[in-house]
């Protein structure tokens, strides 16, 4: 085959060399604009991973550049007069002018032909090529001219960078956060070679526009970096090599993805590679190591295939398809890393102290967890478990032991939970007229003597017309109320567990079926007239509601505050105020399913006022010292609706009227919502109201293990964590999740205790055996 690779970078060079090493009839070019051994860019990262299957594909390479790796273990933050180390993260680094000086060297040796100084204006300059790898970069020339066919996706970031470097020698991965008059600037710092550290400063745009960054010349940003971070730099000097660029050098990161990697020009197949094909941002140091894996795949699919031109279609189509899954996996975990440093300064850096800021920064990519820290470095972890420990008021066992943090106690106004876990509400659907009776009592009181600290009911209804369905509980008479203090009782008198109940009014969601016969599907008979912000019903064959007017209000606050004094007759220690998922207060907060014109549709303010004002009233004859969380969706996946920034804006205003915490859900607002589903997938809504609008919050949403749980407090992520679906699956998920972290001192009921014994010796047990 004739190929021919636009571009010597790290993915043209590496797929060359092979190939050819794979099969030496291979005619094989790489047209590279530079000269050789000439390149801009300081140092890369590489992960372990990578390197073991470079080793695989091409050991003498690998031996070269082993040779020349730079490996360090430790990362250090710099933050507000503090420096704090751990250890045990494992990085190696390799000055890219290095790195692709070993493979040009490795490439000729091989026999591949090294055009340098040619800038290349298409593809079809070599008609004769059986494929052009498109290996030409981020601002890939060939992937412009067909950008119909592979259709990028393109988002520019926020921040801006500069990458920029010292002869200072760094022994860590070295962060440093300095706050100027115009807001927050970060360094990070990781040595490459035996003289020099590679030194990226990045900050927000308005930080860079208010200090004149964009007008000041290169050597204007590298003087106000070298003034900034003197400390860090210690008398050592910025340099750039960057001088090819124009104007100011400081640049905004743009996520590439593209809708298809290949295409047949006439005479050739062209196919991306590389940054042609898509990014990684710096903050995982990740572009190098995805360029390398896509040149491997690519030399892997010819081989499965067959070395022969007619087998380049299939193998185009495979390489594609695997490299996509793992290309996103990157992505995704480059995405959080990136957005934790383009907030870092609202969010973090003037909330957090010190020593949880280093906890959230290790754990931003949400792919490192707590037990994984533990692995890296057990002693660090434990002084933070400590620390943290600390903050909730728990001392130190004898032996100097704490809980982790998921075991920590919580308290808000005067109730005190025993730990961070609270199950979720659930609605089960298997009341009778509302009443809590038999079911109710087994299926709660179960969870309440499984461990979680507060056991919420079900959305409990403040009318019969506000329910879900006929067999959703309700809190409007006597009978209900006495039903609820049974249960309380129960969990008073037999645990150390507190109750919440949540209130909601279910509005145009209301009268369908129970979930079992038909999710969200009206009742064909015995519904009720529905309520709503406004006429619109959830589905197309739903009732359409009414649209709310004075009198419904007054109706409904009534309800609700009635409701409320029948809680407080039951003796239960929290209440939520249910303004998600779609049912009647959060039908007013979303501008999907609120389009009044009159105060209560609009902006925020009059969005939220009829919300606030049930709010209100509900805490005005709630006991003072037992607190109210809100629950809100805080992202409605739909084009128009609210985001997590609306959300934000929401909490702040129940912040204001007193509510204790906010409960981040999200989404079944609007039926068509298209969510993005994974591992603590709310969390970040969690993360952004806690740490912005500064309200304690709940996480919820697939957090499903104690590791989970303990990521989340322990970086400030959330104050508390629900747990819904795991707790139907195990009612004492609490009790067996403690055990399975190894953590013996968690208190089962004392009925239960030879079943604790047997339970941790047979896990030991297993793991012994593992
Ligand atoms: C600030 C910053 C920090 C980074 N840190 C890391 C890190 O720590 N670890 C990591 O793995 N990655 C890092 N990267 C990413 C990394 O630089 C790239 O992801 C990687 O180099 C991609 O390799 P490539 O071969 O696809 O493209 P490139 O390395 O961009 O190579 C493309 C080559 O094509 C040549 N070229 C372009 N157009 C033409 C043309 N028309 N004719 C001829 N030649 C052409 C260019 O001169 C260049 O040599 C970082 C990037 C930035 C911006
Ligand atoms: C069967 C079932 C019923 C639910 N009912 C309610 C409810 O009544 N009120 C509520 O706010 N959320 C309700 N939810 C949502 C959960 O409280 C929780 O937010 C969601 O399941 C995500 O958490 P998980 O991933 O731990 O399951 C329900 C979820 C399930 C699975």
């Amino acid at each position: 085959m004739r190929i021919v690779c636009i571009g010597g970078g790290p993915a043209g060079l590496y797929f060359a060399l092979l190939m050819k090493k794979q099969n030496p009839a291979h005619e094989i070019s790489v047209v590279e604009r530079n000269r050789p051994y000439d390149t801009f860019g300081w140092g890369v990262v590489f992960s372990d991973a990578t390197m073991e299957a470079m080793r695989a594909w091409d050991p003498e390479s690998a031996a070269e550049i082993e040779d020349a790796f730079n490996h360090w273990d430790d990362i250090e933050v710099w933050f507000k007069g503090t420096r704090q180390r751990t250890s045990g993260h494992g990085f190696v680094g390799i000055g890219r002018k290095k790195l692709l000086n070993i493979l040009q060297r490795r490439c000729e040796a091989l026999g591949v032909e090294l055009v340098f100084e040619t800038e290349v204006a298409s593809d079809l300059d070599y008609p004769d090529a059986d494929l052009v790898i498109a290996s030409d970069g981020f601002n890939s020339k060939i992937r412009n001219r067909y950008h119909e066919v592979f259709e990028p996706d393109l988002v520019t970031r926020p921040n801006r960078y500069i990458w920029l470097g010292t002869n200072k020698l760094y022994d860590a991965f070295t962060f440093d956060f300095r706050k100027t008059d115009h807001g927050w600037f970060q360094a990070h710092i990781y040595k490459f070679d035996d003289k020099t550290s590679t030194f990226i400063v990045e900050t927000t745009e308005d930080a860079y526009e208010k200090h004149g960054l964009g007008q000041m010349d290169q050597q204007g940003s590298i003087d106000f970096c070298q003034d900034l971070f003197s400390e860090v730099l210690d008398g050592a000097k910025l340099m750039t090599n960057a001088r090819h660029l124009r104007g100011s050098a400081w640049l905004n990161f743009n996520r590439l993805i593209c809708g298809k990697w290949s295409h047949f020009n006439g005479h050739s197949h062209v196919v991306l590679m590389g940054d042609a094909a898509h990014t990684a941002h710096f903050a995982i140091g990740s572009g190098t190591k995805l360029a390398i894996d896509d040149a491997i795949e690519l030399t892997n699919q010819f081989n499965r295939h067959g070395h022969a031109k007619e087998q380049i279609p299939a193998v185009l189509e495979d390489y594609e398809e695997i490299r996509r899954v793992d290309v996103a996996r990157i992505q995704n975990a480059a995405r959080n890393a990136m957005e934790w440093f383009e907030v870092v300064g609202r969010r973090y850096a003037d909330t957090l102290p010190p020593e949880q800021f280093m906890y959230s920064m290790l754990t931003r990519s949400q792919r490192i967890s707590h037990e994984n820290l533990r692995l890296r470095d057990k002693a660090w972890l434990e002084g933070y478990e400590r620390w943290f420990a600390s903050q909730a008021g728990v001392e130190p066992s004898a032996d100097g032991r704490v809980p982790p943090p998921m075991f920590t106690p919580y308290t808000m106004r005067g109730v005190t939970l025993k730990n961070r876990i609270v199950m979720s509400p659930m609605a089960m659907y298997s009341a009778k007229d509302g009443v809590l009776d038999d079911f109710h009592l087994v299926h709660l009181g179960a969870r309440a003597l499984g461990g979680a600290a507060l056991v919420f009911g079900e959305m409990t209804c403040v009318s019969p017309d506000a329910r879900i369905t006929p067999g959703c509980l309700g809190l409007w008479n006597e009978k209900q109320a006495e039903g609820w203090k049974r249960f309380v009782d129960f969990v008073h008198g037999n645990s150390t567990a507190k109750v919440g109940i949540q209130l909601g009014h279910a509005g145009r969601k209301g009268a369908t079926k129970l979930a079992w016969e038909g999710i969200d599907q009206p009742l064909q008979t015995g519904d009720w007239p529905l309520i709503s912000a406004s006429a619109l019903p959830y589905l197309k064959n739903s009732q359409v509601p009414k649209a709310m007017d004075r009198a419904d209000m007054d109706r409904v606050k009534a309800d609700f505050v009635r409701a409320t004094e029948l809680a407080v007759t039951t003796g239960a220690d929290w209440l939520e105020l249910h303004c998600a998922h779609g049912y009647l207060l959060s039908s007013f907060l979303s501008p999907l399913t609120n389009r009044r014109t009159d105060e209560y549709g609009g902006s925020h303010e009059n969005r939220a006022r009829y919300p606030l004002g049930i709010f209100n009233a509900i805490r005005a004859v709630w006991p003072k010292d037992k607190p109210i969380s809100v629950r809100l969706s805080c992202h409605d996946w739909f084009e128009g609706g609210n985001t997590p920034d609306d959300a934000a804006i929401f909490a702040q205003m129940f912040k204001d009227a007193g509510a204790d915490m906010i409960d981040c859900s999200s989404g079944q607002v609007w039926k068509e919502e298209k969510p993005v589903y994974g591992r603590l997938f709310q969390t970040p809504f969690s993360d952004k109201i806690r740490n912005e609008v500064g309200i304690p919050t709940i996480a919820v949403g697939a957090i499903s293990e104690a590791d989970h749980a303990n990521s989340v407090i322990a970086a400030g992520r959330a104050d508390l964590c629900a747990v819904a679906r795991p707790h139907l699956a195990d009612p004492a998920w609490v009790l067996h999740e403690a055990a399975r972290i190894g953590l013996t001192d968690v208190a089962w009921p004392k009925q239960y205790y030879s079943g604790k014994q047997q339970y941790e010796t047979n896990l030991a047990r297993a793991a012994a055996a593992k």
